[in-house]
């Protein structure tokens, strides 16, 4: 039932008691890095400790922004020789943001890896196909050795390749996947092109999804069309990446790792709790991690704690799925897209006009960018193939920075339709 009974059912006193421990520890080992070390807030609890979870408002937040302006080494409370992984996303624009982990750190994610996927009812007996981005992303190796230390046959075959995926699936008889859910819609197609079922043709009994927002009702769509049970996982690079918050097999909500993180929720705009069950933004801090604590991490993800015990017995919180963000990041095929990357590599060009427009859609059942770009009339009116060669050169340029290939449009100037003045920049009419 449990991958970890007594964390897992811990008593909430219990609970609230081992936080606070962690906490201190937490702390202490912050004040290490040169980032945190300047703050008195963080300094003043080191000396004389905390006495109740609630004090952590006292600390200050810490954002995506304070990770880039630190960059690369400014948040690192350990010795580099101790440090064995990193991981790292684009930010805005600029520097990415970076997390390094010991080999502590690596232990206690694949643990709370193994943990959540325990949960949702994978075995040892199961064979694990992991279709998510290896390198940087932390879907790939996050997934891989939670699925090796729970005892999973796993297999490592990444993002990518339809068809080699259901030759995997086939061949090995997968049992249990782990797919972006925007993707399962493309590969139910090249199942049907290749006359085959996935309810009939593969051994596929569960799926776990995540690492982008979806609907109760595109999960429901993807449990019929593959014949599985399909829990929503949930997670972040700055909190190690998958296994912060997943669901049980009861499929109510998402527990969230309470002995591993703090978890508040609060108002965007006033930076205060929001009452409880209302939703507001997820803040996290780790209680874990000792090569990079993270302290009071606002994720910019909106969400609520959902009232009541889990049937399931285990007494961390659950949260609702993510409803939407608090500000304008977009995820294309599980890759992470600020608006302002995109207007970053174009504003640097003199061939481009003012004006851009970010189109999200859903074509032949796979999710596409479509970005049109106004070119300046001097240049707009030039032969078509410096037409050509332009596209081609900023398809490179958007692909590099946001990961994704984007389908671009080079249009007339003016030809984009404003709002009040304004470019409407990102419109979505992605299938969801
Ligand atoms: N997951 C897995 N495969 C995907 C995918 C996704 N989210 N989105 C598209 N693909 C498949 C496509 O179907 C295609 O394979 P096929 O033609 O055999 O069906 C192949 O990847 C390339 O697709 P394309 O549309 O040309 O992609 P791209 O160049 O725009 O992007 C990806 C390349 C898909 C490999 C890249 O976006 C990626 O790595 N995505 C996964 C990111 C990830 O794992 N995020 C989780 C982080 S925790
Ligand atoms: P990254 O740091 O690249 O792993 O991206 C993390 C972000 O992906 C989160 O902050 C969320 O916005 C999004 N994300 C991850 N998992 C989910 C999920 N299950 N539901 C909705 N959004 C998710
Ligand atoms: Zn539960």
């Amino acid at each position: 039932m449990y991958w970890e009974k007594e964390l897992e059912i811990l008593e909430r006193k219990s609970l609230e008691r081992l936080q606070l421990e962690r906490l201190a520890k937490t702390l202490g080992q912050a004040a290490k890095s040169p980032y945190y070390g300047r703050f008195p807030e963080i300094v003043r609890f080191v000396q004389s400790g905390m006495k109740a979870i609630e004090q952590i408002r006292e600390l200050p937040f810490t954002s995506k922004e304070d990770l880039r302006n630190n960059f690369p080494w400014g948040l690192l409370a350990a010795d580099k020789k101790d440090v064995v992984r990193l991981h790292s996303s684009s930010g805005t624009t600029g520097n990415p943001t970076v997390v390094y982990h010991n080999r502590h750190d690596l232990d206690s994610w694949a643990n709370l890896m193994a943990r959540s996927m325990y949960a949702a009812g994978v075995r040892d007996t199961d064979i694990f196909q992991n279709i998510c981005g290896y390198g940087l992303f932390t879907g790939g190796l996050g997934f891989q050795y939670g699925a090796e230390k729970l005892g999973c046959l796993s297999i490592p075959a990444g993002a990518g390749n339809s068809l080699r995926q259901i030759k995997l699936m086939r061949d090995f008889g997968t049992s249990v996947a782990h797919v972006i859910p925007s993707y399962l819609g493309r590969l139910f197609e090249v199942f049907k092109d290749e006359g085959l079922d996935p309810r009939k043709d593969t051994k596929l009994h569960t799926l776990v999804i995540g690492a982008e927002p979806h609907t109760q009702e595109h999960r429901l769509r993807i449990e019929e069309m593959f014949g599985v049970k399909a829990y929503n996982s949930f997670g972040l690079s700055e909190m190690n990446g998958p296994g912060v918050a997943f669901e049980c097999t009861e499929q109510n909500g998402l527990h969230i790792w309470e002995d591993a993180f703090v978890v508040e929720i609060i108002d965007p705009v006033t930076l205060q709790p929001v009452a409880d069950g209302e939703v507001g933004e997820l803040v996290m801090t780790t209680l874990d991690r000792q090569a990079m604590p993270v302290i009071r991490f606002r994720t910019r993800d909106l969400t609520r704690f959902l009232p009541g015990a889990c049937p399931c017995g285990r007494t961390h919180r659950r949260i609702e799925r993510i409803s939407g963000r608090s500000d304008d990041m977009f995820i294309m095929k599980g890759c992470n897209v600020f608006p302002m990357q995109i207007e970053g590599v174009l504003m640097k060009l003199p061939e481009v006009g003012d004006d851009y427009r970010i189109l999200l859609d859903t074509i032949d059942e796979q999710d596409e960018m479509i970005v049109e770009v106004e070119v300046r009339q001097e240049w707009f009116k030039g032969d078509l193939a410096f037409l050509d060669r332009l596209q081609r050169h900023i398809t490179r340029l958007v692909r590099d920075e946001v990961l994704v290939r984007p389908l671009i449009r080079l249009v007339e100037p003016g030809s984009i339709p404003k709002a009040e003045g304004k470019a409407v920049r990102v419109l979505d009419r992605r299938k969801k």
